[in-house]
C-alpha cells in the first residue's frame, strides 16, 4: 500500500480532472505566464465560460482587490491584474465553490485573509499587492483537498485537535506524513501557478523557508495570524500562532502600522461577510 504522502500526491494528479473544476481551468492549466499568449486569447477561454467569468468578475469586484465595481470584462480584469491573478482567481471560483458548500468557515477565512493582506500591501506599499491577495486567498487551499478528497482523515484531524488541542498543521503533520502547506504547493505546482504565488502557499506556516518572495509570504502569514486573532471565519482550530519575527523585521512592522492595519480591516470584514453570506444564498452572479 502507499504511504501517505504519495497517496496524497497521487490525488492531487489526479485532481486536473475534478468533475466539479471545469474544462476552462484544464485549458488555462496549460497557460503559463510566458506562454505567448494574448491576453485577448486568454480572455476568449475564460468568457466561453459565462457562469466561470461571471464568477471571476465578482471576485475581482469584490473587497479583495479595491476596485469595487469598475472591472466589467474578462479582458479588463487581465489587464489590470494580469494572466496569473484571473486565471488563479478562475481556478479559486471553481474550488470555492465546492468550499462554499462543504466549508464555510473556511472559506471565510481564506477571503478575511486576502483582504487583509491587500490592505497590508498597500499600507506598506509592497509591489504586487493584488497578486498578494490572491495568495493569501489560495494559502489554505491544501486544507480544501483534504476536506473533499480524504474525508476520513480529515474527521481524524479534527478529533485529534479537539482533544489534544493542537493547531491544524501540527495534527495533519502527525496524521498525514505532510501539511496542506505542502499540499498546497504540490497543487499550485499543478496549476503552473507562478513562484510568487506558489511561495506564500508554501511556507506561510514558516516565513524563513521562503526565500524568492518573502515579503509577500510575510504578508499572507501576519494576515493569517490577525485574521485567526480577530475570530472571522474557522480554519479548522481555534490557537492563534505568534507572528514570526523574521516576517515582522522584513515588512518593517511596529504596533502602530499593525493598529492601523487592523482598524481598515474591520470595516472590510463586513463587506466579506455579507460576500459570503450573498453567495451562500445561491444568487448566481448576473452574466
Ligand atoms: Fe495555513
Ligand atoms: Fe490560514
Amino acid at each position: 500500500m502507499d504511504d501517505k504522502r504519495t497517496e496524497i500526491r497521487r490525488i492531487i494528479r489526479d485532481t486536473k480532472s475534478l468533475p466539479t473544476l471545469p474544462g476552462v481551468i484544464a485549458k488555462l492549466g496549460s497557460m503559463a505566464e510566458n506562454n505567448a499568449i494574448s491576453v485577448h486569447e486568454m480572455a476568449r477561454v475564460v468568457s466561453s465560460d459565462q457562469v466561470l467569468s461571471a464568477k471571476v468578475l465578482r471576485l475581482v469586484n469584490s473587497a479583495f482587490y479595491g476596485f469595487s465595481g469598475r472591472v466589467s470584462t474578462v479582458s479588463n480584469a487581465l489587464i489590470l491584474l494580469g494572466v496569473n491573478v484571473v486565471k488563479s482567481l478562475a481556478i479559486s471560483s471553481s474550488i470555492f465553490e465546492i468550499m462554499e458548500k462543504n466549508v464555510v468557515g473556511l472559506w471565510e477565512h481564506s477571503m478575511g485573509v486576502a483582504v487583509t493582506a491587500n490592505v497590508m500591501a498597500k499600507k506598506l506599499k509592497l509591489p504586487e499587492p493584488e497578486e498578494t491577495s490572491t495568495a493569501a486567498l489560495l494559502h489554505d487551499i491544501g486544507k480544501v483537498i483534504i476536506k473533499i478528497k480524504l474525508q476520513e482523515d480529515f474527521d481524524h484531524l479534527t478529533a485529534r485537535i479537539g482533544e489534544k488541542n493542537l493547531m491544524m498543521i501540527e495534527a495533519e503533520r502527525e496524521l498525514l506524513e505532510t501539511d496542506h502547506a505542502e499540499i498546497g504547493e504540490w497543487l499550485a505546482r499543478t496549476w503552473l501557478l507562478p513562484e510568487k504565488l506558489i511561495e506564500p502557499i508554501a511556507c506561510h506556516h514558516n516565513v524563513e523557508k521562503s526565500v524568492v518572495h518573502q515579503s509577500k509570504t510575510a504578508v499572507v502569514h501576519v494576515a493569517d495570524v490577525l485574521i485567526k486573532a480577530s475570530g472571522f471565519g474557522f480554519s479548522g482550530d481555534d490557537l492563534v500562532p505568534m507572528i514570526q519575527p523574521i516576517a515582522w523585521n522584513k515588512l518593517g512592522l511596529t504596533e502602530a502600522l499593525l493598529e492601523s492595519i487592523i482598524e481598515e480591516v474591520e470595516d472590510k470584514l463586513v463587506e466579506v461577510k455579507n460576500f459570503s453570506l450573498e453567495i451562500q444564498s445561491g444568487d448566481e452572479p448576473k452574466t
